[in-house]
């Protein structure tokens, strides 16, 4: 089953700058969500403090049945961490882990589950991202868009709540992005939540049944893609599609 998240009135600063400022948003249940907008506009920031990766300074997240507020409780933080996965442009895998054991490291060693089990279900996992023959091969051995789809089934390993990506596409060739892109819509099928900071916006029209705009800390656009990427509300919306769209 997979959870909300709404954020209340949240601000994140550091030192003097403020980078998230004032933050009220909504994302329902199994809604796919792109973050898009301008670089350095808070959108990394902003999925990293609902994933507890980034503390703020004022405001609340709720993500499914959790509450934190600026000083944690530091529990609910850690739980919430384990309930969204959360996958990064550079993959982060383990590079002297095989393929099987990222997968089944966090479920083994955070959660406690029973190893047959677990790799059990990485099986299935890297049989849904098309990569079951790679079991045994290491990061260093996989094309970019493999080791994003490794990532991808070692975040679904521990049974997410819903998916945070930032910019996991970034780094790949246009016609390696395909293969990602295709696993997320095949999340999206299945009703995970997916918050997805992306610079795709043909992908985020496609698949986004909303779309964010976070400029300078605050959200200038938000609602259905083709209002947003069609007919923005904001100047600085329209300027930021006629720079990323030429
Ligand atoms: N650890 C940090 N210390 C100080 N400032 C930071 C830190 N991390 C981010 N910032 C600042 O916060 C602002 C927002 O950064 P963030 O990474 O959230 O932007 P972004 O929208 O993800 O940009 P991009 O599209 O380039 O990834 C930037 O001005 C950045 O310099
Ligand atoms: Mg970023």
């Amino acid at each position: 089953m997979s959870w909300s998240i709404t954020l209340t009135n949240v601000t994140k600063k550091y030192g003097e700058r403020t980078i998230l400022d004032d933050i009220s948003l909504t994302i329902p249940a199994g809604e796919t969500v792109a973050i898009l907008g301008p670089s350095g506009g808070g959108k990394s920031t902003l999925i990293r403090c609902v994933n507890g990766l980034n503390t703020f300074d004022a405001g609340e997240i709720e993500v499914g049945p959790h509450r934190v507020g600026p000083t944690g409780p530091k529990g609910v933080i850690t739980r919430i961490r384990q309930s969204f996965g959360m996958i990064f442009q550079d993959f982060q895998l383990f590079p002297h882990f095989s393929v099987l054991e990222n997968i089944t490291e966090a479920p083994i060693r955070v959660l406690g589950e029973r190893p047959a089990l677990v790799r059990e279900r990485a099986m299935l996992l890297l049989k849904r991202v098309g990569l079951a023959d790679r079991a045994t091969a290491y990061p260093r051995e996989l094309s970019g868009g493999q080791k994003q789809r490794i990532a991808i089934a070692r975040a679904l390993a521990m049974n997410p709540r819903g998916l945070l990506c930032d910019e996991i596409t970034s780094s790949l060739d246009p016609e390696i992005k395909t293969e990602v892109l295709n696993v997320l819509e095949d999340l999206k099928r299945d009703g995970m939540t997916l918050v997805l900071v992306t610079h795709e916006i043909g992908f985020a029209r496609r698949v986004a049944d909303r779309v964010v705009v976070l400029c300078d800390g605050r959200i200038i656009e938000n609602g259905p893609p083709a209002s947003v990427l069609d007919n923005p509300q904001s100047e600085r919306m329209a300027a930021f599609l006629k720079c990323v769209m030429g």
